[in-house]
């Protein structure tokens, strides 16, 4: 399966124009929230794509290391992160269906248009007490029902332990930030 989603996902990210400093930025959800976000401290982007989200963070000031499992993908973000000199955005391939990668807790967990829910549990426990968790995925408000969609109230119920800052779910997407 993985190796199909590797594939797949190399073909989509070599069919698009390289991510430009331009396109850095936070997804559109968080971007009210984007004061929220520390200047400091350790991040992780789960599912990272080209980097433009981890690049954001990484220019902020934080320490960043990215995650996804198309190697086409990772060679962007690592040659985004170059051109906007940030040293402090890292990036490697990893599959995560075999689970986050190894690690610190970190004081700000960022999956974005992504979602596995065998990584809710593991992706609130990366987070320090304090930190920040910031997720959104394909949702099925507004959309076809799908398992590929988070059904209606899903992303809440999964992070509902957390102190949920705001959270939404229309048009076919749905999102989260919470404290721990
Ligand atoms: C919709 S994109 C989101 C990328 C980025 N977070 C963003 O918001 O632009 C989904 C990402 O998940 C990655 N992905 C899919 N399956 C994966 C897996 N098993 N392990 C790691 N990454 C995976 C894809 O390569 C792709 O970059």
């Amino acid at each position: 399966m993985s190796d199909d989603d590797r594939d797949r996902w190399d073909r989509r990210y070599r069919g698009m124009p390289p991510a430009s400093p331009d396109d850095v930025c936070l997804p559109t959800v968080f971007r009210p929230f984007a004061h929220l976000f520390p200047t400091t401290g350790t991040a992780m982007d789960v599912a990272c794509g080209r980097g433009t989200a981890a690049v954001w963070l990484a220019r902020r000031g934080v320490t960043v290391r990215g995650y996804d499992i198309s190697p086409v993908a990772i060679a962007e973000a690592r040659a985004l992160a170059q051109r906007c000199g940030c040293a402090g955005a890292l990036f490697a391939v990893a599959d995560l269906d075999g689970g986050l990668p190894p690690g610190d807790p970190v004081d700000v967990l960022l999956c974005a248009n992504f979602r596995d829910r065998r990584l809710d549990e593991p992706m609130q426990h990366r987070v320090r007490e304090g930190g920040l968790v910031a997720v959104s995925a394909l949702s099925e408000v507004g959309a076809a029902p799908s398992r590929y969609r988070a059904a209606p109230g899903e992303l809440q119920r999964a992070f509902g332990a957390l102190d949920v800052v705001a959270c939404g779910e229309a048009d076919g997407r749905a999102w989260l930030l919470a404290r721990r």
